[in-house]
């Protein structure tokens, strides 16, 4: 099938590959459906009928090609994706399309930035990763949060999340990207990424009400500490992470997201509450929502539209808040998103 709308969505049958073929079919795009197991893709296929099922693997660099033959572009949902990107990658270089992923692992997504910034430049392309709840939204909402300010001291981004049960894929990324660090604990201080082996601080964060107050646990490094000072001068970012949540993901057995609605989100809330600091001054923001896989959805797929219609600001290889228009994107998402910015902090 050959169309002007055929986005490529690897890990098709993963559960946010899965919010993200739904998206796209209800953006009037239609999806590939590739991953790497036939079985599993014949079986979405069915449940997704006219859609188009393409195996492919990440081994076997003809098989991408011919996945992402007519495609638009792809949305790389397979992780760990320590696997994935470079493969990927290579192939959208190829077939001369843009790359957007969903990966939330840091050295994964530094990797992408060391290895193909020249070659996607060059090649006029853009390589968009981590274009999701971790790492993407929190860029959008640095970034806006931001305003004029080209440089800040610092960057904050707490996740006031409800709960979190964790996906098969997550849990994986998790242990590839614990083995990549031998076990040590990563932040981002001083303008660069420092492993070390100190406890966690446990403090107390003021969300934005209904949330209110909650204990925390700082220095939950999560994917923002490449994307924001991948194009901003903040040499102190820290994200942090409710303690409830945080317990929820390392608990042993921990269960799965179950769907509570007919999109197939879980009962999960989250507030990503930013602040960044300048001097004396202060700026906030902060976006509340439903299901951090759901809503990474939305987040790829706009990514995909906004390039797709030349609403882009630079190729090579670039963060949410680098390419994109940051008030807009999330002015743009505001059936899955609410914005909260407090009278008090702005600047
Ligand atoms: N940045 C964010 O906020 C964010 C949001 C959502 C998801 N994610 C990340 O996205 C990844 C997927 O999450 P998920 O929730 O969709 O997990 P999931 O339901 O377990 O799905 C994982 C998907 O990746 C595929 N996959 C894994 N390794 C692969 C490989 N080497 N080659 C081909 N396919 C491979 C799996 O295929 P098989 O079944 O064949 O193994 C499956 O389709 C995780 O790394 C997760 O952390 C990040």
């Amino acid at each position: 099938m050959e169309s002007d709308r055929n986005v490529a969505v690897f890990g098709a049958y993963g559960h946010t590959g899965r919010f993200v073929v739904a998206e796209l079919r209800e953006r009037g795009y239609v999806p590939l459906l590739l991953g790497r197991d036939q079985d599993k893709l014949l079986a979405l296929a069915q449940a997704q009928p006219g859609l188009e099922a393409r195996q492919a693997s990440v081994d076997d660099p003809a098989s991408l090609d011919r996945a992402l033959n007519g495609a638009i572009a792809v949305i790389n949902c397979a992780g760990p994706f320590a696997a994935t990107v470079a493969p990927l990658v290579e192939a959208a270089l190829r077939a001369g399309i843009p790359y957007v992923d969903v990966a939330a692992e840091i050295e994964a997504n530094l990797d992408t930035f060391a290895h193909f910034a020249e070659r996607a430049r060059a090649a006029g392309t853009v390589v968009v990763p981590a274009m999701a709840f971790y790492g993407g939204l929190g860029d959008l909402l640095v970034t806006t949060a931001m305003g004029d300010w080209t440089a800040a001291d610092e960057a904050h981004i707490a996740y006031g999340l409800s709960s979190w049960h964790p996906t098969a894929g997550t849990l994986a990324s998790g242990v590839v990207s614990g083995r990549r660090r031998g076990g040590r604990r990563v932040r981002y201080t001083g303008g660069r990424l420092e492993y070390h082996d100190d406890a966690l601080p446990i403090l107390e964060w003021p969300f934005p009400a209904p949330l209110g107050p909650r204990s925390v646990i700082g220095e939950f490094t999560m994917a923002d500490v490449v994307t924001v000072p991948s194009h901003l001068a903040v040499p102190e970012v820290r994200t942090y992470m409710t303690a409830e949540a945080a317990a929820d993901l390392s608990a042993p057995g921990a269960s799965a997201p179950a769907a509570v609605d007919e999109r197939g989100r879980s009962a999960q809330t989250f507030l990503v509450d930013v602040l960044v600091r300048s001097g004396g001054t202060e700026r906030r923001l902060a976006a509340a929502g439903q299901d951090i896989y759901a809503i990474s959805a939305p987040l790829a797929v706009e990514a995909v539209d906004r390039i797709r219609t030349g609403r882009t600001r630079i190729t090579g290889v670039a963060s949410a808040g680098a390419v994109f228009d940051a008030p807009d994107f999330l002015r743009a998402l505001s059936s899955h998103l609410s914005l909260h910015v407090p009278l008090d902090a702005r600047g």
